[in-house]
């Protein structure tokens, strides 16, 4: 009998040939993916889970959300794990900490900070999380060739939006517990790119389970200067991340 996974609602058959697994954080941006695709077809939809599948020139491609954060991305790349899936790309988007970076900017992590809890349950601390160099390369590649302006370097992953990425704009206003406050300015003097909440669990994970993924990530903001992305700044930022993306595939 065919297995279905617990949380995805997919089973092996229909993830067949699959070479890579492009993974937005919201189920909304998988249709928007799948669309530059052929032969698309629509596979499952539970909770933040949307999978959809195609074919980019000759590659055969899964679109699956992860929703946000550490814990339900683990568990999506489990599951395409115990399915067969080998190699996974993350598309999302990031805010900026760094002055240089500009908003609609494209960030790929060569690795991430492990402030999420969910890469503590598959690997101890000191395991580094770090992207796969050739996928990194085939990015890298991708956006050069599209003249689209990209940083590489080291993103911080976080489990929280507001208090882990030392946002005090929230519920208790101005306040953030210490460690927290300080994380943005630590992180800035560290070199670190950028915040978002996913990186980190996809690395250590596919790193510790000898397969491949890597992160492309649209600069929404830059933190130092505003919070508050213009809807078309947004659009043309998800369509730079998908142009790099599909060009990495291209190269696969
Ligand atoms: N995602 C994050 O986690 N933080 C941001 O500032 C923007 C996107």
């Amino acid at each position: 009998m065919t297995k279905t996974v617990f949380h995805l609602g997919l089973q092996e058959q229909q993830l067949k040939d699959i070479e890579i697994a492009l993974l937005p954080g919201d189920p909304d941006r998988v249709p928007k993916i799948a669309k530059h695709l052929s032969h698309v077809e629509t596979l499952a939809s539970h909770r933040e889970f949307r999978s959809m599948r195609g074919s980019y020139k000759g590659h055969q491609v899964l679109v699956c959300s992860t929703g946000i954060g550490g814990p339900s991305t683990a568990i999506c790349v489990e599951e395409l794990a115990m399915l067969g899936i080998r190699r996974f790309l993350r598309i999302g988007t990031t805010g900026a900490i760094q002055d240089a970076i500009e908003p609609g900017d494209v960030i790929v992590p060569t690795a991430a900070v492990r402030m999420d809890g969910a890469s503590r349950h598959m690997a101890p601390l000191e395991y580094p999380a770090v992207a796969d160099f050739r996928l990194v390369q085939k990015l890298v590649q991708g956006l050069e060739s599209h003249r689209i302006p990209y940083h590489l370097g080291v993103s911080a992953s976080s489990d929280t939006f507001y208090q882990g990425q030392s946002r005090s704009d929230s519920f208790r206003k101005g306040f953030v517990p210490r460690e927290m406050l300080d994380r943005f300015q630590e992180m800035k003097a560290l070199q670190v790119l950028s915040f978002e909440m996913e990186a980190a669990t996809l690395f250590t994970q596919c790193s510790s389970y000898g397969l491949s993924a890597a992160a492309v990530l649209g600069v929404l903001v830059n933190r130092n200067r505003n919070e508050f992305p213009a809807p078309e700044l947004i659009a043309q930022t998800e369509e730079r991340v998908i142009t790099a993306a599909l060009t990495c595939i291209e190269h696969l």
